[in-house]
């Protein structure tokens, strides 16, 4: 049989995809298995979701909720999400209008991107973000200006943008900024002053706010979650991405929303309904059951994901990491420069072959892979057990001279 060279197959592949490779995060889990590394990588919990949702799914399975569901996602769940935007944020959102229940708030952002964007188009990205955003926009068309956030320089301090570098990024040709908060992988949490700016920047340039809000309910030190779209004159041009994974500890489930103006709500259902058709049918049944649960459900989850941070934090300090103390969400960014390796990437390899632990390279959150160099993401959504025998194998940790 003759074989396919490499030259041959290459114009069988898309531009686009040339343009970004595949998720670092995910490859660090796979290497992690490879070593049996402790898994400090990917942002998933490695403990029981609620029993009460557990239920929930396997009466709807029984119940032969298993036929395809609304495309845009079932009654019971999306009534649910419009009443919890109300409770928690006090933002009037219509359930029959305004929401697309999709596959994770993942595809709820890719569907958005291709609802709205034109080849041409600039969208603003905060960096360090969440790898996904820019192939987001490669896909959907548009070029990423990413504005820096910058680390604290002293402890305890919070990651800060400089207002002029973002008033430059907005101009003409800007349809969207993409907002993290609480924020992946710095752990901040926007104040309602850098908001507002935020805000005025969308109003004057005719922008729309992008939101992912995946980490709303994860928040530590008395800090506070404000959604972009209960701001004033952004409940038109936002769109509030969030889902199940991260607050129902069920990140396999695969079911998020974006929630928007109509006019835009209908793009984006066009987008999802051709890209896959819809979310698994009884999780959205079981998902309506868990943005029912009490307000307890959630003062418990923070406080859970704070004992969490207060276990590891101290434990990478004490092994010679420099930690940028997160203020929401459940990653911890660190300073690697004390270790004395050529860069990250070195650094997470030695980590995860030598030491036992898998983390992400700082890299992978920025566009110029120098910006990340030195430093590295832990996650801390894991078992007090799973973060001690991290801890214990990070205290072997040893400096190199550079
Ligand atoms: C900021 C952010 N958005 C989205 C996701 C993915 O969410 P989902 O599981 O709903 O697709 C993650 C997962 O780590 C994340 O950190």
């Amino acid at each position: 049989m003759a074989e396919i060279t490499s030259t041959q197959s290459k114009h069988f592949l898309s531009d686009k995809v040339e343009h970004f490779t595949e998720s670092v995060i995910r490859e660090m889990t796979r290497q992690a298995m490879l070593y049996n590394a402790v898994n400090l990588a990917q942002g998933f919990p490695d403990f029981p979701a609620p029993v009460e949702i557990k239920q929930a799914a396997q009466e709807a399975v029984a119940a032969d909720v298993n036929q395809y569901a609304i495309t845009w996602g079932a009654k019971n769940l999306r009534n649910a999400i419009a009443r919890q935007m109300g409770v928690w944020q006090g933002i009037s959102v219509d359930p029959e209008k305004d929401i697309t229940v999709c596959c994770g708030s993942t595809e709820a952002m890719i569907s958005t991107l291709l609802a709205v964007c034109n080849t041409g188009d600039e969208v603003v990205i905060f960096e360090p973000f969440y790898e996904n955003y820019g192939p987001d926009s490669v896909l959907s068309g548009a070029k990423p200006k990413f504005v820096k956030l910058r680390p604290p320089t002293e402890a305890p301090g919070e990651w800060t943008f400089d207002e002029k570098e973002l008033r430059k990024a907005f101009h003409r040709h800007t349809k969207a900024i993409i907002l993290n908060t609480p924020n992946n992988p710095t752990g901040k949490v926007f104040t309602r002053a850098e908001l507002e700016l935020i805000r005025d920047l969308c109003l004057e340039f005719d922008v729309l706010a992008i939101t992912d809000e995946i980490y709303e309910h994860i928040l530590y030190d008395c800090t506070e979650h404000i959604s972009m779209a209960s701001l004033d004159g952004m409940r038109d041009r936002t769109v509030t991405i969030n889902g199940m994974s991260k607050t129902y500890s069920v990140t396999g489930w695969r079911v998020g929303w974006a929630v928007a103006p109509e006019k835009i709500t209908n793009a984006i259902r066009k987008v999802h309904d051709f890209l896959t058709v819809g979310a698994p049918a009884p999780l959205q049944e079981a998902g309506a059951a868990a943005l029912s649960l009490p307000p307890e459900y959630y003062t418990k989850l923070a406080e859970g994901y704070r004992t969490r941070r207060d276990r590891l934090v101290p434990a990478l300090a004490t092994a010679g990491f420099r930690c940028f103390q997160p203020r929401g969400a459940y990653y911890v960014m660190t300073d690697i420069s004390a270790f004395g390796f050529a860069d990250d990437v070195a650094f997470t390899k030695h980590l995860i072959k030598e030491v036992g632990v898998a983390a992400v390279p700082g890299s992978s959150f920025y566009r110029d892979p120098r910006d990340g160099a030195r430093q590295v993401r832990f996650a801390f959504c894991k078992k007090p057990e799973t973060l001690d025998e991290a801890a214990r194998r990070l205290s072997k940790l040893t400096f190199r001279k550079a």
